[in-house]
């Protein structure tokens, strides 16, 4: 029996085939943001009101509560189970939204400067800086991004590249020995090259977009959740309103990988359909040739430490709300 949907509706899915992504329309509430991004100045330590203490263009916010999709954004939750494939397929340990924002504040630069071609900006990438990647890789299975603030053109949305799919698709392909997310490029995992960029299937992100022609900026609003397909390029992008954007970028991941040769194509999910569609197949046998590994990238350290110095900020303010339980010094 083909696989039924319990959210997407037909017009839904075939943008997906078509352009890798959509857009979930208030997929959780204003109260809800409004909640989580109470303490978020408290928290960077920065005032709203005043530019000067806006000493960093990006912030990638460490995480201090969670709660699951189900019950923070459900048609998000039932839209994701739809392009997996069903509940059964997905991970439940990674099924969990937090307050990790991704906060971008803009530079007095770009704030008086017209914005870049896409192609131009610098941080184009795939998602996953956390294990080796292969073409049927379980475990960044969605690229989701909840908006926690209302996000207009120019004013620091994701800028996504949908024709990318099909190329990042095809190299992937081509390397059952699976590649390393080595900063904003692919590196075969079993290169012994001492400069990454020296091998010959060396991939980098900021010169494969230069040949790319369709870009998409994520605009939106609080509440809206875009859902792309995993292998969707996407960059950073200028923030020339400097209304502050704050979003997040929760993974998702699958207990098994990817299955691009079911028996039955009828139980192929949505993601699986759109990345044979990019490789031009029906079905794509693919095993890879060297062990799925993870990798602990730099940014956890960095933000273990940003927590710590976040921690310090939080206790100060509820020191200040709650006077009473000061004990006063008295000389
Ligand atoms: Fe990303």
């Amino acid at each position: 029996m083909p696989k039924e949907f319990e959210f997407l509706n037909p017009e839904q899915v075939n943008f997906f085939l078509d352009n890798g992504y959509i857009v979930i329309k208030n997929a959780f509430t204003k109260e809800k943001a409004a909640e989580w991004t109470r303490d978020v100045w408290v928290r960077l330590g920065m005032d709203p009101n005043d530019k000067s203490t806006w000493n960093s263009e990006r912030i990638h916010m460490p995480w201090f509560r969670r709660e699951t999709v189900a019950t923070f954004a459900p048609n998000a939750w039932a839209a994701i189970k739809d392009l997996l494939g069903g509940e059964e397929r997905i991970n439940e340990d990674a099924s969990q939204w937090g307050d990790s924002f991704i906060v971008n504040l803009g530079t007095e630069h770009w704030e008086k400067t017209e914005p870049l071609p896409p192609q131009d900006l610098d941080n184009w990438h795939v998602d996953g800086d956390f294990f080796v990647h292969y073409l049927d890789s379980p475990e960044q299975a969605l690229l989701v991004i909840p908006i926690y603030s209302d996000i207009e053109p120019m004013g620091g949305g994701t800028m996504i590249c949908p024709e990318g799919i099909e190329h990042i698709a095809k190299y992937l392909a081509a390397h059952p020995e699976g590649v390393l997310p080595t900063g904003l490029s692919f590196t075969p995992s079993t290169s012994t090259y001492e400069k990454h960029e020296d091998h010959p299937d060396y991939w980098s992100h900021l010169k494969e977009i230069k040949k790319y022609k369709q870009f998409v900026e994520m605009t939106g609003e609080v509440g809206d959740v875009v859902l792309m397909h995993p292998l969707m390029l996407h960059s950073a992008s200028k923030n020339h309103l400097r209304i502050p954007r704050i979003i997040t970028n929760p993974p998702v991941s699958l207990k098994e990988p990817f299955n691009l040769n079911r028996e039955d194509p009828s139980q192929y999910s949505l993601v699986e359909r759109k990345t044979l569609k990019a490789l031009g197949v029906e079905r794509f046998p693919f095993n890879i040739t060297t062990e799925r590994r993870r990798i602990v990238p730099a940014r956890v350290l960095r933000q273990q430490k940003m927590m710590e110095e976040e921690k310090k900020r939080l206790a100060a303010l509820k020191e200040k709300e709650m006077p009473m339980n000061n004990t006063v010094l008295v000389k």
